[in-house]
């Protein structure tokens, strides 16, 4: 191989921070020569001022500069012509026309609903974790966070006020957070800017655009955290998503298990599936073996119970309160990444194990008579 087919090589192979593919396959390489020890490298990026720049940048002077005999390295950064990026974004949609949603029946993405009959059970907390824990485990996922009006999956998984999607033309690339792509109405309000007067349409409006809008790459799941109960936003994302799976999430107060029931009940009429019922906020144990448990205990069983009417609805999770986990989300540091020892991000983790090892579609559907 000559010195600059070498140079072109380790240059192709460095990887696009935002889009997470090797920017040879991204058609960003440009022109390469090599004088002697010295390397000369042109790149081009999506858009001016692109905030991945600097990384690009220093990741493909490092990697000219591991190639044998290359002591110098030069690089030269353009932007891409419009014309470049219509191509890039054509690609990237891989034949997929613009403005279609990507999650449709045929999706190998896995959708998963986390939702609850009322506020204050945790649902956010616990799918901020559950997101995480599934990117550790390998998988590639998104989260959607669909409480417009109650938004806080930005701030549970610590991304700073103020950051934006990138956008290359009409595609907007979500945030990454401790390895979760993210999307929330959070990240585009400006100082003041608030949601509290939007009505349906607008909700609705807002769902559909992170849906379509946002370029995800290939999921293996992707997350969604509706906001409680069976409103504006439930029935939108059922008219969308009448595919998807569901998680009902629950304190064990009988007064809790009672609403979320019936949340359970309104995604089946959309025709989603409840795959399982999470119990959060259980009994924990003190460290002299005292359980206390603060909001009672048999809610979670009771609304698999009664979800499992036409097929059995598990109970998939208990998790128990813990410090660590709350403590986690106020500071934007997921307790699944951190503490080893807390017992309610362990809960957490061997269900994101549970959801891994169900693959796809077939969790809670029911079966055809012969396979019974
Ligand atoms: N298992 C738990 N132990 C202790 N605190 C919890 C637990 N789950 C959630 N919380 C806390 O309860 C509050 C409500 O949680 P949140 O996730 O915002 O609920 P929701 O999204 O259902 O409204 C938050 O302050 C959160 O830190
Ligand atoms: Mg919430």
């Amino acid at each position: 191989m000559s010195s600059v087919d070498a140079v072109r090589a380790a240059v192709a192979a460095v990887s696009d921070p935002e889009l997470r593919r090797p920017i040879g396959e991204l058609d960003m390489v440009r022109e390469i020569t090599v004088e002697g020890a010295k390397a000369q490298v042109g790149i081009v990026l999506t858009i001016v001022g692109c905030p991945a720049a600097a990384r690009i940048e220093s990741d493909v002077r490092q990697a000219a500069a591991s190639v044998p005999g290359i002591a110098e390295v030069d690089v030269e950064v353009g932007v891409m012509t419009p014309a470049e990026r219509k191509a890039l974004t054509e690609k990237l949609r891989d034949g997929r026309p613009a403005r279609q949603m990507p999650f449709g029946p045929d999706s190998l993405t896995r959708v998963i609903l986390v939702s609850s009959g009322k506020g204050g059970v945790g649902k956010s907390t616990v799918t901020a974790n559950l997101a995480v824990a599934l990117a550790e485990q390998g998988l590639a996922v998104g989260l959607v966070d669909a409480d417009v009006h109650g938004f806080s999956i930005p701030g549970l998984l610590g991304i700073p006020a103020g950051t934006q999607p990138t956008r290359i033309d009409d595609l907007m690339l979500p945030p990454v957070a401790h390895g979760v792509k993210t999307i929330s109405i959070g990240m585009f309000l400006r100082d003041g800017e608030s949601v509290v007067a939007w009505r349906g349409p607008m909700l609705h409006r807002t769902v559909q655009q992170f849906l379509t809008d946002v370029f995800f790459g290939d999921l293996d799941i992707l997350l969604i955290d509706m906001p409680p109960g069976t409103g504006d936003i439930a029935i939108s994302v059922g008219q969308l998503l009448p595919h998807a799976e569901v998680l009902v999430v629950t304190t064990p107060q009988a007064a809790a298990s009672d609403v979320a029931i019936r949340s359970g009940l309104v995604a089946r009429q959309t025709g989603q599936r409840v795959i399982g019922v999470v119990e959060n906020m259980a009994a924990f144990t003190l460290p002299d073996g005292t359980v206390v448990d603060l909001f009672g205990s048999g809610g979670g069983a009771a609304v698999a119970e009664a979800l499992s009417e036409s097929a059995a609805v598990p109970l998939l999770a208990s998790i128990p309160l813990s410090p660590a986990l709350r403590a986690g989300g106020d500071a934007g540091v997921p307790v699944v990444t951190g503490d080893r020892s807390d017992a309610a991000a362990s809960a957490i983790r061997d269900l994101a194990r549970t959801l891994a090892e169900q693959g796809r579609g077939l969790a809670g559907r029911s079966l055809p008579m012969t396979l019974r």
